[in-house]
């Protein structure tokens, strides 16, 4: 195991590291450590058994994919938070690039995909602690050794399409870059900004949007704005949508 490896990585970025085996979900976790340390932890789960994905929905969590939960404690303001989706989706890619991988995209907000595949998702949640600290939560759920079926999209996990001998070889590797991002995202938010826009899905194509009210809403996907809302020219006009989902 590559634990050791890890700890140091996170210790080296002032950042507790704990594994369950099993847990609820890694996100319920790092509430609980930070209502008693108010410090920065990662929180890694092998199972959850109340996984949570976005928009309310329930993330599978069988024995053996990745979840994993950072805490950070956050100076950024609230209009820049989308900084944290775009770090941590281009850090999963790169891990992926360094093992070989090339297609890997990006679903807006959140999704990660392999050639039209979903692989993974993230979202983000925040704490505050008594003392007045702001944290942020990020929440990765990468399918590793299976993938459960979906019905709105096709799924796949890591193992089907690279060769690695465990996930905590991953996650090293993975530490590694999103920490370089954290410590140096002020110098290279424009870096960052360009690798996640130039992987995402369906720019300048037409799309549907399913809201959260489940209206659909039709248009061309024209990139997106600074806080990460989506651009959408539609009847002549460009409009920004804040959240959402894009249907396949
Ligand atoms: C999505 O809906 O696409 C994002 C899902 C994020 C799931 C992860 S798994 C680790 C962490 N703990 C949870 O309960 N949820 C997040």
């Amino acid at each position: 195991m590559n634990f050791y490896k890890i700890e140091k990585i996170l210790k080296n970025n002032n950042c507790n590291f704990i594994h369950f085996n099993s847990t609820t979900s890694t996100m319920e976790e790092a509430k609980q450590y930070l209502k008693k340390f108010q410090s920065d932890v990662v929180v890694t789960a092998d199972e959850q058994t109340n996984g949570k994905g976005r928009r309310g929905n329930k993330w599978i969590s069988p024995p053996g994919n990745i979840y994993c939960s950072i805490a950070l404690n956050n100076k950024v303001s609230v209009k820049d938070y989308f900084i944290f989706n775009m770090i941590t989706l281009i850090s999963i890619k790169l891990t992926l690039e360094n093992f070989g991988i090339n297609k890997i995209n990006f679903k807006w907000p959140n999704d990660i995909f392999f050639k039209n595949k979903k692989f993974g998702g993230m979202i983000l949640e925040t704490f505050n602690s008594i003392k007045n600290n702001n944290f942020v939560i990020i929440g990765i759920g990468i399918n590793y050794s299976s993938s459960p079926r979906i019905k709105n999209y096709n799924t796949t996990y890591l193992q089907s399409f690279i060769e690695i001998k465990n996930k905590f070889i991953f996650l090293d590797n993975f530490f590694k870059n999103f920490f370089f991002f954290w410590n140096n995202y002020i110098e290279k938010w424009e870096d960052i900004v360009s690798k996640y826009k130039k992987s995402l899905m369906f720019l300048n194509e037409k799309i549907v949007i399913d809201m959260n009210n489940n209206k659909n809403i039709k248009g061309i996907f024209k990139g997106i704005n600074y806080d990460g809302s989506l651009i959408l020219y539609k009847d002549d006009k460009l409009i920004s949508i804040y959240s959402g989902s894009i249907k396949i």
